[in-house]
């Protein structure tokens, strides 16, 4: 069964969608790099900005309403999640469901009606589990039932935090929502852990603020991910950051550039502690 991944923080613009579209590109061309290029990725855009989906997928991204993640989360049977699956315009191995921002707004709207409305994405993706390692979910900024649907169905929440003031302090509800879902509906959820993101050293409180989450936090901090232009450079252009600046050696994930040596480790931590064959 794959290890799914959610991408939370109810703030907005705090690296959610980068982080998710940097694991699931370098997870997917990690395991190439170790000849396992048949062990799939699958990245799961819940958010109806739909992000995520244009830096993977450009110009695939988008379906009808009907044959879109939308569907699967509200008709009553779903379509087939096998059919929809499409795959990345840069990993061979890297797959995605196609969205539709209106159906996926009108699909916020309407959840909260429908019977069963906290476990649909779960049960969306069981079909498909058994066909990936991981399935990386990226979700919307606030705390709603497309949030509680990525929780449920994920084994791991993964928390990207703004490393400012703002940042840290602001994530009592989302803490307060993983709580209720362990509580009610999903046991063995577990923070995967709390990722610095937009770090910038310059700022004199940034030490500060890295010191304030190891201590709250302890080991479940990862290494933080600085302020970099390439990711910027690379989300308007429709890339993850290991694409935009390609390492020179086939078998290797970083290159030069900070930002795709910061977000391998990240993959390299992850494979580490989900125990994924690397
Ligand atoms: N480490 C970074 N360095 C520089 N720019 C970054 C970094 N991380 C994210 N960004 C940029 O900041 C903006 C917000 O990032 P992103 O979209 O990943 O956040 P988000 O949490 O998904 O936002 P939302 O809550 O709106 O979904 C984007 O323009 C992105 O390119
Ligand atoms: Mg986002």
């Amino acid at each position: 069964m794959a290890v799914t991944i959610s991408i939370a923080n109810e703030k907005g613009g705090v690296g959610k969608t980068t982080t998710a579209v940097n694991l699931a590109a370098g997870l997917a061309m990690r395991l190439r790099a170790d000849g396992r290029g048949d062990r799939r990725i699958l990245l799961v855009d819940i958010d109806p900005q739909g992000h995520a989906l244009l830096s993977t997928a450009y110009g695939r991204h988008t379906a009808e309403a009907g044959e879109s993640l939308a569907a699967l989360l509200t008709e009553t049977p779903p379509p087939s999640v096998q059919r929809m699956i499409r795959q990345s315009v840069h990993h061979p191995n890297l797959y995605i469901i196609p969205g539709n921002r209106a159906a996926m707004s009108r699909a916020a709207r309407l959840l909260p009606s429908l019977i069963a409305n906290e476990s649909r994405l779960q049960r969306a993706l069981a079909p498909v589990q058994p066909l990936f390692e991981y399935i990386i979910i990226d979700t919307p900024p606030n705390i709603g039932d497309l949030l509680v649907n990525a929780l449920v169905a994920a084994t791991h929440v993964l928390i990207p935090v703004e490393t400012s003031y703002l940042g840290v302090s602001g994530l009592r509800e989302l803490q307060q929502t993983i709580q209720s879902v362990c509580f009610h509906l999903r046991p063995d959820l577990q923070i995967l852990g709390y990722l610095p993101t937009l770090c910038d050293e310059q700022r004199s409180e940034t030490h500060e603020i890295l010191a304030e989450l190891q201590n709250r936090y302890g080991g479940q901090v990862f290494d933080p991910i600085h302020k970099a232009t390439d990711l910027a450079y690379a989300h308007s252009s429709h890339m993850d950051v290991f694409t935009y600046r390609p390492a020179r050696q086939r078998d290797q994930l970083a290159s030069s550039s900070r930002a795709t040596q910061e977000y391998a480790a990240l993959v390299e931590t992850i494979l580490q502690i989900t125990g994924q064959p690397a």
